[in-house]
């Protein structure tokens, strides 16, 4: 069985820092006096600095602008470099933090960039959007004696769109990297604390996240204001000339032309595009007064789910971007309703959240949301930045903080780096992964939204619990920090005892009562001989055992000789290996008492006769290869694996009993629990694939047919496996490959199995066709789990790069599983879960350490770090 690979992020933080320039990598910022921090937009968290409360006001109104506050004057129509203009210190670095623009700080000779010809000095930005403004101000700041022009199509005071949001650690790049806008934006910024989740009928606030929002158009005119005094020519009203022209006469040309970008366009072939439109509808609008607090309402109408997000930018002002699946929009007729059909109608189904009042639209239209990825940012002396190279969803509030963020690194590279090329690729590994992990945030979010409809049944505190954390940024524990009030509620309705985080509340499947939601997945050791588990399966499975997770699985083990991997999987075919699995169950039953351990049984089907995982897994024996079955005569690779024969009647109903006399040893052999191996591609995950099944029998076809093999299987085992325990299936939820299985079909495949008796669906992804595209990521197959426990009421077990307990309490809280398995954190650790309980201070019995282990029950102390410190200061 093929391992995944490491899934980014899955180990630490998903967010890399931004660098900022001249500050090593790090912006270390004190807020300045009465500015909130704010550790994140919806869902894009990381900073776990609570923001400051409002005890006694309870809930804090969005605090107004300071009268007169920016300095900066808008710009004229077009802006011509000022012959009075103060000339810029070129010799002052943009490192943080500089007080006064007039007083420059005093740098030393190291943070001084030494001027070189190589540096661009004629640029052309395309675009007078954030992104395009803030790196044309930034580069003109770095180095006056540059040339720069933006071109932007509209008028200055064209902007569309309403508020945008801006995180602490934007804010602090900004604040090192260029002062005076810096202090224009904080005095304009509406600041607030609270989330209400509004959901039949119940508000439900979140306190302590902490937002600052200001007017797109106000943001936009400080970003011309800036350009403006800075000498950058601003062209607006003024499409730019074509890209290949612009690169010809200009040393830098930075398409910050937005998300329909025509540069990007203009060179598909070296940028690589790829643009994916997703099914819901949008529309940004706006109220003409301030939400007291970020609001998602959910409305449930005749047409289906909508929701409104609404968050105020001014203090007479608020965004709100209604959005729904787009049959919903159909349903509800608003893709034959003008703009202000749309508007009004908006408004009267959230007539409740805007107390009666009307919406306001700006050039307002309904799109679908398109997501942006370039293989490549830049082509020659051409380069993307902001939407142009990436998109984010706008439920986690990024597009226009990573613009800025994009302008900030690639200011900050030109400068750095010896020559274009370089600066161009140090810009883009710089921003590469911070855009991916927000993409892969973002797309978490999007996909929350996309199927809100089925959790809009979840008791109130849950949904809402599941809505904040959605983006898997924003977890349990960081929750916890920012409102400990919220969290205990939702424990406390989730059936937590006092004191005991959710991965340590017990489940029942049929008579198994599992004393905390941990297990140990099925892990393939490859240590056989001839089937029989040995000495290292006892001690391999043993330790785990004694290491405190409420479940601990076996690897797959085969029903037959020919059902084999490898010649090292193991078996429960002969009563030797009975003999030998008895001797580890009964290992775990008397030497840990509480932990139930249950066995996978499964076939290879066409990916049988390979060589152990370490000597070249999926390659086919070099002597010795034995017949290999399946569904279909398809191999795994053409060329390279064998081609199976595909089983007739006769060798279907042996299959089917050789499963039924492996559950009868399995069961004699005291395992607690038996779950069907229906996934990755082996043999019976091969027939419920359309890319593995081309049968024309009753067997192939349809998902009935397909699924029709795999059931009978399953009914002859539950016939023979004991009433009380319990049976679960391990589906590849999608096969993540063009014509495979869908995230739709699993619903129908988990439907079945639970219809037939299956207590629990194990849901994984992949593994079934080589030229898989699997969207890997921190916790990224529990989407699938989510959706079918969700749709079916079935409990789910969730899998896949679920690293931390800080995410396995937040799974299980959010409702989005039932059971977290983890697979290598547990060949990393075997005590992962007696480690989990001893960071989260919990002592109970669903992980109690073994008494031999007792006296290691706590951290060992870090040596001389620990120690009490003398004092040295007298103050
Ligand atoms: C209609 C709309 C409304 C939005 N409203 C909000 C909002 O209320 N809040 C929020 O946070 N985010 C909003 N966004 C998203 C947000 O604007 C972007 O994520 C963010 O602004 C990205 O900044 P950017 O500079 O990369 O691109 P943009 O802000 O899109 O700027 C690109 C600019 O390039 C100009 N341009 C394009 N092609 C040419 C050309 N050939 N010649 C000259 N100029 C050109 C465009 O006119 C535009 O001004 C909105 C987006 C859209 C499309
Ligand atoms: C060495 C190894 C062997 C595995 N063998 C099996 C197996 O026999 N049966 C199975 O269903 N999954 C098997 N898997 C997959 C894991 O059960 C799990 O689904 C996968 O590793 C993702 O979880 P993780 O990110 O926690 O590692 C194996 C994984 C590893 C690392």
């Amino acid at each position: 069985m093929t391992p995944p690979p490491a899934a980014p992020g899955v180990t630490g933080e998903e967010r890399p820092t931004p660098r900022f320039p001249g500050t090593g990598g790090q912006a270390s910022r004190t807020p300045a006096a009465g500015f909130a921090a704010t550790p994140a937009a919806p869902g894009v968290t990381g900073e776990e600095s609570p923001a400051p409360r409002f005890p006694e006001a309870g809930r804090q109104a969005p605090r107004a602008p300071a009268a007169g506050a920016a300095d900066v004057p808008p710009a004229p129509a077009e802006a011509a470099p000022s012959a009075h203009r103060t000339p810029q210190p070129a010799a002052v670095a943009p490192t943080a933090p500089v007080d006064d623009e007039q007083t420059p700080q005093p740098t030393t000779a190291a943070v001084i960039p030494a001027p070189r010809p190589s540096r661009p000095l004629r640029i052309g930005v395309i675009g007078g959007g954030p992104g395009g403004l803030y790196a044309a101000a930034l580069l003109k700041r770095l180095g006056p004696e540059r040339d720069i022009t933006v071109w932007e199509r509209n008028a200055p005071d064209d902007t569309f769109g309403f508020g945008v949001v801006l995180s602490d650690e934007t804010l602090g790049g900004i604040e090192h990297a260029d002062p005076v806008i810096y202090r224009a934006l904080q005095d304009e910024f509406v600041r607030w604390d609270d989330i209400d989740i509004v959901h039949r009928g119940r508000t439900l606030t979140s306190g302590g996240h902490g937002f600052a929002a200001l007017g797109r158009r106000r943001l936009l005119e400080i970003l011309h204001g800036r350009c403006a005094s800075l000498g950058v020519r601003l062209r607006f009203c003024t499409p730019a000339p074509p890209a290949a022209e612009l690169a010809a006469a200009y040393d830098l040309v930075i398409a910050a032309d937005g998300v329909h970008s025509l540069t990007r366009d203009a060179h598909a072939d070296t940028f690589a595009p790829r643009i994916t439109t997703h099914r819901c509808r949008y529309i940004w609008l706006a109220a003409d007064f301030a939400f007291d607090a970020f609001r998602f309402e959910i409305a449930e109408t005749a047409h289906g789910v909508m929701q409104l997000h609404g968050y105020p930018y001014a203090p007479d002002a608020s965004t709100v971007i209604i959005e729904m699946r787009e049959e919903v929009w159909r349903a509800a007729g608003f893709d034959t309703a003008d703009e202000q059909e749309s508007t009004d109608l908006c408004a009267k189904i959230f007539a409740e959240a805007l107390g009666g009042r009307a919406l306001r639209s700006n050039s307002s239209s309904w799109v679908a949301f398109r997501t942006v990825v370039n293989d490549r940012w830049s082509h020659g002396n051409t380069v993307l930045l902001g939407d142009a190279a990436h998109t984010a969803h706008f439920s986690i509030g990024s597009g226009t903080k990573l613009a800025v963020e994009d302008a900030l690194a690639l200011a900050a590279c030109v400068e750095e780096q010896p020559d274009l090329p370089a600066a161009l690729a140090a810009y883009e590994t710089e921003r590469r992964p911070v855009v991916e992990s927000t993409q892969r945030a973002a797309a978490a979010s999007l996909r929350w939204f996309e199927e809100l409809a089925g959790y809009v049944e979840q008791p109130p505190r849950q949904f809402a619990f599941n809505l904040l954390t959605r983006s898997r940024r924003v977890t349990h524990d960081n929750l916890r920090l920012r409102d400990a009030a919220f969290t205990d509620a939702v424990e406390r309705d989730f059936g937590c005892p006092p004191g005991t985080p959710p991965m340590f509340t017990p489940f029942t499947l049929r008579g198994l009562t599992l004393r905390n939601r941990v297990v140990v997945s099925p892990m393939d050791m490859y240590s056989a001989v001839n089937g029989v588990p040995g000495d290292f399966h006892l001690v391999h499975l043993g330790a785990r055992a004694l290491g405190g997770a409420g479940l601990v699985m076996t690897e797959m083990v085969c029903v037959s000789a020919e059902g084999r991997i490898t010649p090292g999987c193991t078996g429960l075919y002969t009563p030797e290996q009975a003999a030998a699995w008895r001797r580890v169950t009964d290992f775990v039953h008397d030497h840990s008492p509480g932990t139930a351990i249950g066995v996978q049984l499964g076939h290879s089907g066409r990916k049988g006769s390979t060589k152990l995982m370490w000597d070249g897994i999926d390659q086919p024996l070099d002597e010795g290869n034995w017949r290999i079955a399946a569904a279909s005569p398809i191999p795994y690779r053409p060329g390279v694996n064998q081609v199976p024969h595909a089983l007739d009647r006769v060798g279907l109903s042996d299959i089917r009993e050789q499963f039924a006399a492996a559950t009868g040893r399995a069961a004699h052999c005291g395992f607690d629990l038996l779950e069907l191996h229906c996934a990755h591609g082996y043999l019976l995950s091969g027939f419920l694939s359309p890319l593995t099944n081309g049968r024309t029998d009753a067997y192939g076809g349809s998902l009935d047919n397909r699924l029709r093999f795999p059931l009978e299987v399953f009914d002859a085992m539950r016939g023979v496996w004991p009433d009380d325990r319990p049976m679960t299936v391990r589906i590849s939820a999608t096969d993540w490959a063009q014509g495979g299985t869908t995230a739709e079909d699993a619903v129908e495949i988990a439907r079945a199995f639970a219809a037939h008796g299956a207590d629990a669906i194990d849901v994984s992804t992949g593994q079934v066709v080589p030229d898989e595209q699997p969207e890997y990521g921190r916790s990224y197959q529990t989407p699938y789990a989510d959706r079918i426990r969700n749709a079916l009421g079935v409990p789910v077990i969730a899998v896949g790069a679920i690293s931390s307990w800080d995410d396995v309490n937040s799974l299980l809280l959010a409702g989005r599983a039932d059971l977290c398995a983890l697979a290598r954190p547990h060949l990393y650790d075997p005590h992962w879960t007696l480690h989990a309980a001893a960071d989260q201070d919990y002592a109970g019995a669903a992980a109690l350490w073994p008494d031999p282990y007792r006296a290691g029950s706590r951290k060992p102390p870090a040596g001389r770090t620990d120690a009490p410190k003398p004092r040295l200061t007298l103050s």
